[in-house]
C-alpha cells in the first residue's frame, strides 16, 4: 500500500524534485504539498510549488500557503543559493492551478483527522508549518505516522559553521518538533552531500528528450553553479527528495537511533543539531537520524519518477530559446 504523505516544502530547486518524486512514486500516496516561508518568501515559495505542479502535471494534489516567517526570529531568505525567484535558471510556465484557500496548518490538521491511516509528513524546509500544526492542534500528533525531515546535520552545517539552513532558519520551530514525541527521522547534511548530481545524472535527465527532465536538468545546472561558487562543490547535493526516498524505500536511507537536541542559545551555534550518535550524553533517543545513502538506487528513483511525470505531460522539448 502506497504511504500517505503531506510535503511541506519552500520551492527551491531540490524541493521541486521531491514534490515530483513524491507525485509519481508508485510507494506514495501524495495527499497535499504545503508551502512555508524559508529558501525565498512565502509568496515565491507558494508560486513555484504550484509552478512546478504545472509543469509537472501534478493538478490533483492541493497546495495551501503556510506560514509567512519563522516563529520568533526574522526570515532570512537563501537567495544566494535559490535566487531571487527561489527556482532561478529553466523557465517555468505560469501555474494554471491555484493554491486553496485555507492556511497550511489547518488544511494539514484536517488531513491528519480525515484520513483514514496516520500520516507521514514531509518537511522540507523550516519546520514552522509543523511546529505550529503540534502546537496549535496538540491531538494531531497521534495522527502523524512519522516526521521525515531534510534539515540539520551530524558534522557542520552550511548557513553558519554549524547550523544547517531549515534549522537556522527557525530553531525554536525545529526544537517543539524534536522534543514532540512523534517519531522523528532527521535526513542531514551528512546524507543529503552523498545525492551528488553528477554530470552523468545530469545527462540521465536531459537523455529522457521530455520538456520536465530538460527543466530538472537545467535546475541541477544552476544548483550545480550556485553550490561551485559558495562552496566549491564540483557536484551539488540533491537535499531533499532524500527524505521522501527514505519513507519509498528504507533500505536507500540507512539510520542510526539517536538523541538530537537543536542548539538555541549557542553564540556561534544557534540553530546547529546536536546529534549524540556514540550516547556521550544520558538523554533518550528521539530520532532516527540517516547516515547511509545507496546513491545509485537513488538516482534511480528520481529518474524513474521524472520519466513518469513527462511521460504523461509534454511532448519533446522544444528547440532551445535564442
Ligand atoms: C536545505 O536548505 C534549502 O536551501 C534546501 O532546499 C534544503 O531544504 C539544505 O540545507
Ligand atoms: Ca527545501
Amino acid at each position: 500500500m502506497p504511504v500517505p504523505m503531506i510535503i511541506d516544502c519552500d520551492p527551491g530547486h531540490d524541493d521541486a524534485l521531491a514534490i515530483m518524486l513524491a507525485a509519481a512514486d508508485p510507494a506514495v500516496d501524495l495527499l497535499a504539498v504545503t508551502t512555508v516561508a524559508g529558501n525565498q518568501t512565502l509568496e515565491k515559495t507558494t508560486l513555484n510549488a504550484l509552478r512546478v505542479c504545472t509543469l509537472a502535471g501534478i493538478t490533483d494534489v492541493p497546495v495551501a500557503a503556510g506560514c509567512d516567517r519563522p516563529l520568533v526570529q526574522p526570515l532570512a531568505v537563501a537567495d544566494d543559493v535559490h535566487g531571487v525567484t527561489g527556482l532561478d535558471g529553466p523557465r517555468f510556465p505560469e501555474p494554471t492551478v491555484d493554491a486553496v484557500p485555507e492556511h497550511a496548518v489547518d488544511l494539514i490538521q484536517r488531513i491528519l483527522q480525515d484520513h483514514p491511516e496516520p500520516v507521514t509528513l514531509v518537511p522540507t524546509a523550516p519546520l514552522t508549518n509543523i511546529a505550529l500544526l503540534l502546537t496549535r492542534y496538540p491531538g494531531s500528533a497521534a495522527r502523524i505516522r512519522e516526521i521525515v525531515l531534510m534539515g540539520g546535520s551530524t558534522g557542520r552545517g552550511n548557513r553558519t559553521p554549524a547550523a544547517e539552513f531549515n534549522i537556522y532558519t527557525d530553531p525554536e520551530a525545529a526544537d517543539i518538533v524534536f522534543r514532540s514525541g512523534v517519531p522523528v527521522t532527521m535526513c542531514g547534511l551528512n546524507v543529503t552531500h552523498q545525492a551528488l548530481a553528477t554530470p552523468e545524472v545530469l545527462a540521465r535527465f536531459e537523455g529522457l528528450g521530455t520538456e520536465l527532465g530538460d527543466t530538472c536538468a537545467g535546475l541541477l545546472a544552476y544548483f550545480a553553479a550556485a553550490y561551485r561558487r559558495l562552496w566549491g562543490m564540483p557536484h551539488p547535493p540533491l537535499h531533499d527528495p532524500v527524505a521522501v526516498a527514505r519513507v519509498i524505500d528504507r533500505s536507500i536511507v540507512g539510520c542510526a537511533d539517536a538523541n538530537v537536541t537543536v542548539e538555541l542559545h549557542g553564540r556561534y551555534t544557534r540553530g546547529a543539531t546536536v546529534v549524540d550518535l556514540h550516547r556521550y550524553l544520558d538523554r533518550p533517543v528521539n530520532a532516527r537520524v540517516a547516515v547511509t545513502l545507496d546513491a545509485d538506487r537513488f538516482w534511480d528513483r528520481m529518474i524513474a519518477a521524472v520519466t513518469v511525470l513527462g511521460s504523461r505531460t509534454a511532448g519533446p522539448a522544444g528547440p532551445e530559446p535564442a
